[in-house]
């Protein structure tokens, strides 16, 4: 048999040669079992980022990183498990709203979540400002609360696909993120490791998302879309929009709030986020073949939330897991940040663009997310901007409405803010939600 060595695999890459399939098991197994170190696996990496991968040499790297841990098999508890991963974006609550409304639909919603990266937020951080809700259930609720309910948000398990987060963690900081196969083997690895049969993902394109292009954003959907089909899942990818937060709302207890007054059909909620979310819940249950068009799929969403049986599956979902119903039937009841102050337009114009990350980065800063690991999230810190790209304002309008908790924060946020809105004087075109379907 053939000695390997890592030495040999980062010369192979970096002279733009195929690796085989037995490099890469090879390779992540050593490294999850820290045999191989940081500094060759980050070699490794950089050849990567500069050389690409195969189709085929992609697909081996996700099977390889998603079977470094372990292997979730949900079929004892759904028939067929339909999951959703958004690349992550700025405003992002979709999932809020979206899995609730599935498990309404018929379409049993077993989800394993995760935490805020960087300036995109995460749907446990959300959910946790919802007092008492906690993402630990027990495997033997699991199964109970499926049953009951239809419906269970659990937050990863700390050894699914851990070839990942180790291998994620050095890429943050050796400049190899944003390469499409390591991203898309870094996402299609928790997705299959977690037992999705469907996934639908929700990958986002613009200033507030990892990918600035549609073009880059097509390729990084193609990729994964091609993984999840040799995997032998259904896969289908939407390119959505990231160029303005998605909604009004931006920080925890705002987004889920907001969440919650979407699945209430309160009139005062943004359209943009409605229909952002009546798209990815009508290809979930489209792939759970529980609608026979995506017309008819929509119909069923738009039923479910009208009926208020979106909004009770959200509620029973939060009880079982702890979580204070009583937030649920009155949002107003979230805990308010102790500063709230209306920041307003300088001057009169059209806004013609929108920094979406420094707006994720600004509610960063004032607590709403990590700057570290260890970072302690403020819930009631955050964002509201109800203005998109195209609209008018006049000199003394509301721009956004600052929830902070300092007077330092605040001061920050106003002066950030300023900066990542645009007005102009020339009329803008208000921007597509979304570029388009692959699957
Ligand atoms: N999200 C992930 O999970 N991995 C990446 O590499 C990028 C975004």
């Amino acid at each position: 048999m053939r000695v390997m060595r890592i030495v040999d695999i980062i010369t192979r890459k970096r002279d733009g040669h195929e690796l085989s399939t037995d490099d890469i098991r090879w390779f992540i197994q050593r490294y999850t079992d820290e045999l191989v170190t940081d500094y060759q696996a980050a070699a490794l990496m950089m050849a990567i980022y500069l050389r690409g991968m195969t189709p085929r040499e992609t697909v081996d790297l996700t099977l390889a990183m998603a079977r470094s841990g372990d292997w979730v098999d949900l079929h004892h508890v759904v028939p067929y498990a339909v999951d959703k991963h958004s690349s992550g974006g700025v405003g992002d609550k979709t999932s809020l709203v979206v899995l609730p409304l599935v498990a309404a639909c018929g379409v049993p919603v077993a989800k394993m979540s995760g935490r805020g990266l960087g300036f995109s937020g995460g749907t446990l951080d959300k959910m946790e400002s919802i007092t008492g809700w906690s993402p630990s259930v027990p495997i033997s609720r699991f199964r109970e609360q499926i049953e009951e309910i239809g419906f269970v948000l659990a937050g990863q398990t700390g050894n699914l696909a851990p070839a990942d987060g180790k291998l994620y963690a050095l890429r943050d900081v050796t400049a190899t993120v944003s390469s499409i196969p390591l991203i898309a083997a870094s996402i299609m690895s928790k997705k299959l490791a977690a037992g999705a049969d469907g996934i639908v993902l929700d990958v986002k394109v613009g200033s507030g998302a990892f990918m600035k292009s549609v073009d880059q954003a097509r390729q990084l959907a193609q990729t994964m879309v091609g993984i999840g089909r040799d995997a032998g899942r259904d896969t289908v990818a939407l390119l959505a929009n990231m160029n303005q937060p998605l909604g009004y709302a931006i920080g925890n207890s705002l987004e889920t709030a907001e969440a919650i007054r979407t699945l209430q059909n309160d009139p005062d909620t943004p359209p943009d986020f409605w229909h952002h979310c009546q798209e990815i819940a009508a290809h979930m249950i489209l792939l759970a073949k529980a609608a026979d068009t995506i017309d008819q799929a929509k119909q069923r969403v738009i039923q479910v939330r009208d009926s208020g049986h979106g909004l009770e599956k959200f509620r029973a979902m939060t009880v079982a897991q702890g979580g204070d119903g009583a937030l649920i039937d009155d949002p107003s009841r979230f805990e308010p940040a102790p500063i709230v102050k209306t920041l307003v337009a300088t001057h009169s114009g059209y806004i013609n663009q929108i920094d979406t990350d420094q707006i994720g980065w600004t509610c960063v800063r004032m607590g709403g997310g990590r700057a570290e690991k260890s970072d302690h999230i403020d819930p009631s810190v955050g964002l509201i901007i109800r203005l998109k790209v195209g609209d008018y304002v006049n000199q003394g309008d509301p721009l956004a409405v600052i929830h902070a908790r300092t007077v330092e924060t605040q001061a920050d946020a106003e002066i950030a803010l300023q900066s990542a809105i645009h007005i102009g004087n020339e009329p803008t075109t208000p921007l597509p939600q979304f570029y388009g379907v692959v699957q």
